[in-house]
């Protein structure tokens, strides 16, 4: 049984809390796209503390003990974000070694010169400014296609990555200059360089071997998407968007694996919606109905820490979703925020230039000029944090939750009122007709 998760709005509905809930049930957990403008929060109760682990670019199985994670070839990786990331791990008690991490010999590596080249473009682009995370994602998907990139597989052979990097760093440098960017020191990439041969060639390997060896050896496959539907460089609200393919497409070409081996996707979405960034955002609260939604929510990038904007409920996107991924569900997360509001409003269609359409436009200006359609239901205003049965669920909320997934065309396979692990209402008939047998 393989299993694809994906986002199903502009990112952060909480995709960590899914994947660790599902990681016991699987052998493999695979990030297969993105890198580490990802912020995949976790929060882990262990002797009656919480732990909090943010993870950037390893998968959120890493902190279950015997899982493989893999970092599949659609993925891009910074070495230096990377090795932090595993010492932060290791600070918190958790080891990644070469069993349980292996990295794709065919990732492209996000190198420093990326990370100057997207301030400077950021920062030339001026009012229309992606606003990206700033981690160097769009210029090494750049690289990566335009055929100039250098791979993790560049790792295990030292002799040639110096001389590599030498001349990348030369070329980059004078893009940086015309650009006002900040140069790059070679003899420092150089030298780090060593340092990420030394450390994360253990690591490195072929993955598409070892996934499809082992899904054929009946292995369980979790394949973590990063980013979101909205922001697909093909399907998202274009150029407002990341530079990977984060819906189920990616999830084939970024792990190589064939799409019949992912045998259901399931799209994980907010009770309301929100987005870090630049771009359109239809049902957006600009007002303090949106404050209290941030601040309730703990709406702040995990990657970034930059506030996210908020806004209600999008059936446009979440119809959207569930049509350009093939959901077979969804995990609903963040419905305790929702608790004390006295109305509520599903944005259902939009209309621009006085007609109504129930389409998500392929235009980012239509789509910012969109004024949203929207449904008023009434709040719940009781209290669902921690909830853990769909009937204790105030019956507003239980109406709210039928009407969103009625809109929006799958059913909730999860339903999460809270961080923890047990803080999840479970869908059985819904798991197994995804064909997930979960404890009951
Ligand atoms: P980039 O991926 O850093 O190039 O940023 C492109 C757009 O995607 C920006 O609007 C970012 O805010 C957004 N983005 C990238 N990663 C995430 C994420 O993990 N969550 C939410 N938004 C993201």
């Amino acid at each position: 049984m393989n299993l694809a998760i994906i986002g199903a709005q502009w990112g952060d509905e909480g995709k960590g809390k899914i994947v660790d809930l599902l990681a016991p049930h699987f052998d493999i957990v695979t990030r297969y796209q993105g890198g580490h403008n990802a912020g995949h929060t976790v929060i882990i109760r262990r002797d009656g503390v919480d732990h909090k682990f943010v993870l950037h670019l390893i998968p959120s199985g890493i902190t279950h003990p015997g899982k493989t994670c893999v970092i599949g070839n659609g993925v891009v990786v910074d070495p230096q974000a990377l090795l932090r990331e595993m010492e932060e791990l290791h600070a918190q008690g958790i080891e990644v070694n070469h069993h349980n991490l292996l990295i794709s010999n065919r990732a492209h590596l996000i190198l420093p010169y990326h990370v100057a080249l997207d301030r400077a473009i950021e920062a030339s682009r001026g009012g229309n400014a992606v606003g990206t995370t700033m981690r160097g994602i769009g210029p090494a998907y750049e690289d990566k296609m335009a055929r100039r990139g250098l791979r993790a597989g560049d790792l295990t052979d030292p002799a040639t990555l110096a001389e590599k990097l030498a001349t990348n760093v030369k070329q980059n440098n004078r893009l940086l200059a015309m650009l006002g960017g900040e140069l790059i020191d070679d003899k420092k990439v150089i030298a780090d360089g060593e340092r990420w041969c030394e450390m994360l060639a253990p690591h490195i390997c072929d993955t598409t071997y070892f996934l499809n060896q082992s899904a054929r050896a009946g292995k369980a496959l979790l394949l973590e998407g990063a980013q979101a539907t909205m922001l697909d460089i093909d399907h998202g609200t274009y150029p407002f968007v990341t530079s990977s393919n984060s819906s189920i497409g990616g999830a084939c070409t970024g792990a190589g694996i064939p799409p019949r081996l992912i045998n259901a996707t399931i799209g994980v979405i907010k009770a309301y919606t929100t987005r870090v960034g630049g771009g359109p955002f239809p049902a957006e609260l600009n007002d303090s109905l949106g404050e209290h939604i941030r601040a309730r929510g703990g709406e702040y990038g995990a990657s970034t820490g930059r506030p996210r904007r908020t806004g209600w409920f999008d059936a446009v996107i979440a119809r959207y979703a569930v049509m350009v991924n093939g959901l077979d569900a969804l995990a609903l997360t963040k419905l305790d925020v929702l608790d004390d509001l006295a109305e509520i409003k599903i944005c259902v269609g939009y209309r621009i230039n006085g007609k109504e359409v129930d389409q998500v436009p392929y235009d980012a200006n239509q789509m910012n000029i969109a004024e949203p359609v929207y449904e008023t239901m009434p709040g719940w205003q009781s209290k669902t944090e921690g909830i853990s049965k769909f009937a204790e669920l105030p019956v507003r909320a239980q109406t709210y939750i039928a009407r969103l997934s009625e809109l929006s065309g799958a059913p909730f396979a999860f339903i999460s009122t809270g961080a923890e692990r047990n803080e999840t209402i479970l869908a059985h008939d819904v798991l197994n007709a995804c064909g997930l047998t979960l404890p009951v």
